[in-house]
């Protein structure tokens, strides 16, 4: 058939537009866990930024640390028929009949950061995430060598039943064992947040007269740190010198706290990984099939030295 110039041209023209319009048309449900931490508020930011970049529609829900909210929100994305599901899980179980539905949706889901512990684990795509156990471990083997082997702690827990508490913790104990003479004479969680880990060190502080022969304190992560270090400082005593602090995340405020002399060590976390994220997502969507089931990024631990050049790194 032979089409007159112009018309030819026009049809040229919408089909490049549609094939733009469609590459860079991508819906993406991305359900957070929540905004209880620093490091979270971070990482949605890192998200969000990303998705923008790439031009990504990113539906955003944020589940204020609520697993029916989050379960509403894979639910919606499902009947919204995104292309793709990122889901950050509150806790590891009550996943395998959600992700059915997105699997029967034909919606492919990827984890990212905690971890869930679904038997089928095809019924995700891959997780992006850090090794909390060697988080834990690196935690822990900072602070048996700081306590040159001997002395009671204490510890912080993050939210009960999330991968980053429980992984965290196996690893912080495994180092623990080797030890004999370091204890662990309290535990409680303070769900990841500034105020829980602070309601939770008075309430240490009373049990045990003061920290009466506590010598450390091991937290799930920066921000219950933050709030145990306002209890001590409330109470007298002298966290970063008397008492040693370790934690996980590497926020912002947790390095002024180390040049401050109030804190001491913490496991970096990247929050920056958005860029992760997508990549992996988008090389699935354009027919990439070879990702591991796992996608690790990597953590390390800052002390004192490189706190400043952290906190620079960081922006703070
Ligand atoms: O799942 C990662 C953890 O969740 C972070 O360490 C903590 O800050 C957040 O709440």
């Amino acid at each position: 058939m032979h089409l007159p110039k112009w018309l030819g041209g026009a049809i040229v023209g919408a089909t490049l537009a549609l094939a733009a319009s469609s590459a860079f048309a991508l819906t993406i449900g991305f359900s957070q866990v929540g905004h209880e931490s620093d490091w979270r508020t971070a990482f949605s930011k890192s998200m969000q930024d990303e998705a923008k970049k790439e031009g990504i529609d990113l539906k955003f829900s944020d589940a204020n640390q609520k697993e029916e909210d989050q379960l509403k929100a894979v639910r919606s994305f499902i009947s919204q028929k995104v292309d793709a599901i990122v889901i950050a899980p509150i806790v590891v179980t009550g996943w395998d009949q959600v992700l059915k539905e997105a699997k029967d949706a034909n919606i492919p889901v990827f984890i990212v950061d905690r971890d869930v512990d679904t038997a089928d684990k095809s019924l995700f795509v891959c997780r992006i995430a850090a090794d909390f156990n060697l988080e834990g471990r690196l935690a822990g083997a900072w602070l048996a060598q700081a306590l040159k082997g001997r002395g009671d702690m204490v510890e912080l827990l993050g939210t009960v039943g999330s991968a980053a508490a429980e992984y965290r913790r196996t690893g912080f104990n495994a180092v623990e064992a080797l030890f004999p003479l370091i204890k662990t004479v309290k535990s409680q969680s303070g769900d990841f947040t500034t105020q829980g880990g602070k309601e939770v060190m008075e309430s240490f502080i009373k049990a045990t007269d003061g920290l009466k022969g506590i010598k450390a304190v091991w937290a799930h992560n920066d921000n219950m740190m933050l709030g145990a270090i306002q209890a001590m400082k409330e109470a007298g005593l002298k966290p970063g010198k008397d008492i040693l602090t370790v934690s996980v995340d590497g926020v912002p405020d947790i390095f002024k706290a180390m040049l401050a002399g109030d804190a001491n060590a913490s496991v970096e976390l990247r929050s920056d990984i958005g860029p992760d994220v997508f990549t992996v997502v988008k090389g699935y969507l354009g027919g990439k099939r070879d990702y591991p089931k796992w996608v690790v990024i990597p953590s390390d631990l800052h002390t004192i030295q490189d706190a400043a050049e952290m906190l620079k790194k960081k922006g703070g």
